[in-house]
């Protein structure tokens, strides 16, 4: 499907931040309705294993995404990507900072529909963390063209999408319109003064308004007195977007 044509629902991506498999089939079980794809993450990949694929798989017929944030040298990466191929995932991340030859390789050895995702620079981060890695000024200044610049890099070394913030999305989305684009840092509007981790946030409409494919959602549902209603306010916000763009 062209990922213009991708329904309201089937754009939110909830992350199972959990590091039990009960835990996470509670939530399945709960927005298995709303929401179109599950990620496994760090967290959860620790705790449990790889076996908790095949349970999740079991309880859900939505996409999985993988997020482990890859990032090491193209060997590594490589044996890596075709056992992750083998685990019935339909997409993984791996950090753009790994490299292009690391990219270009992991490209290479996915199979399975597996689909690489690129991850730019992480939502949590701003300028002055950027100065303090070492990043130039020019670069730390506006992330916008540090992740332009490792998006650019991801889509020439074969990735499939990339994650950015909402700030990045527009400009990344005009130059390579096929690149699927994930965006975390989501907030809802009453939210988006509060602060937490995330720091390059929007609201979903804004997202998807700016050229957001898919969005990251995790704890402004998780932490909802009722998530299915929040589920559904995401899902009015995504629809208006996408009406508003005319897609
Ligand atoms: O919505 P919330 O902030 O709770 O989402 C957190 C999730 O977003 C985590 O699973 C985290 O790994 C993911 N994330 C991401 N890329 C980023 C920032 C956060 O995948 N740049």
């Amino acid at each position: 499907m062209k990922v213009n044509k991708i329904p309201a629902e089937e754009r939110i991506i909830f992350p199972l931040d959990v590091s039990s498999s009960e835990e996470a089939f509670f939530w399945i079980e709960r927005l298995n309705p709303f929401v179109g794809i599950f990620k496994i993450g760090l967290e959860l990949f620790t705790s449990e294993g790889p076996k908790v694929i095949e349970k999740v798989r079991k309880k859900t017929d939505k996409k999985i995404f993988l997020d482990l944030k890859l990032n090491d040298i193209p060997n590594t990466i490589s044996r890596t990507i075709k056992i992750i191929s083998e685990l019935g995932v339909d997409w993984v991340t791996i950090h753009v900072l790994a490299g292009a030859s690391a990219l270009k390789k992991a490209s290479e050895c996915a199979y399975n529909n597996l689909k690489l995702i690129g991850v730019t620079v992480l939502t949590s981060l701003d300028k002055a963390d950027l100065l303090e890695l070492g990043f130039n000024a020019e670069l730390a200044r506006d992330p916008k063209e540090l992740v332009f610049r490792l998006a650019f890099l991801a889509y020439f070394s074969g990735c499939d999408g990339v994650v950015c913030s909402a700030k990045e999305v527009g400009k990344i989305k005009e130059n390579f319109p096929e690149l699927i684009t994930v965006v975390p840092g989501i907030k809802l509007s009453e939210e988006l003064g509060r602060v937490d981790d995330q720091l390059r946030t929007a609201t979903p409409y804004e997202a998807i308004l700016s050229g957001a494919d898919y969005l990251v959602i995790g704890r402004p549902i998780r932490e909802a007195e009722f998530p299915e209603k929040i589920c559904e306010e995401i899902i009015f916000q995504i629809k208006k977007a996408l009406e508003e763009k005319n897609d």
